[in-house]
């Protein structure tokens, strides 16, 4: 089984230019998805997390299943005026366009290991501005997780300081 073989490529998606990697094909194929989702699980047991933190809304996807297999909680990372309580916020900058994430304040513990999970690593905007909360909330990054990375926009230079885990890379 190639994983690739369960990824659409779609040209000039959402915008000109850009190459869209849907990963829901994978998503669609119960045993892809269950494999997927097991590779992820046991890179957060290599890094022992004790906590996953996915951004809106496909880190969802893959973060709750695997927070879920290892008995652990989930902290979703959301896009501006979704959390109802007090939260902490970063602008960041993507593929195609800009945005602001938010976390609740009180949603990760001091010294907590967490483990950020997406399904994919693109120019790294996301993963960084994810970083720069768990950061500020006094949360210990032990890993970041994706099923897919692009390579060519170079998102591991935001990560050189943790273990990344991607089971597909995109040049
Ligand atoms: C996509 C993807 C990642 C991010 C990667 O999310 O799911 O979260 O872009 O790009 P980056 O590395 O350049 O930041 P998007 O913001 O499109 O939101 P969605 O999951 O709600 O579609
Ligand atoms: N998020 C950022 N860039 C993307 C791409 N090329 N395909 C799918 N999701 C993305």
């Amino acid at each position: 089984m190639n994983y690739k073989d369960y990824i659409a490529d779609i040209p000039d998606f959402p915008q000109d230019g850009i190459l869209f990697r849907d990963v829901t094909p994978l998503m669609a194929d119960g045993d892809v998805f269950k494999k997927a989702c097991d590779e992820i699980i046991a890179f957060a047991k290599e890094v022992n997390a004790e906590v996953v933190v996915g951004p809106e809304s496909r880190g969802f996807i893959f973060g709750c299943p695997v927070a879920y297999e290892l008995g652990i909680g989930f902290v979703p990372v959301r896009k501006p005026g979704k959390l109802p309580r007090e939260t902490v916020s970063v602008s960041y900058d993507l593929e195609y366009g800009s945005n602001e994430l938010q976390v609740h304040k009180d949603s990760i513990k001091k010294g907590q290991r967490v483990l950020i999970v997406d399904d994919l690593l693109a120019t790294g905007g996301t993963v960084d501005a994810t970083i720069q909360m768990v950061k500020e909330l006094g949360g210990v990054v032990a890993g970041c997780a994706f099923l897919i990375e692009l390579a060519g926009l170079n998102g591991r230079e935001h990560l050189k300081e943790y273990p990344v885990f991607a089971l597909m890379s995109y040049e």
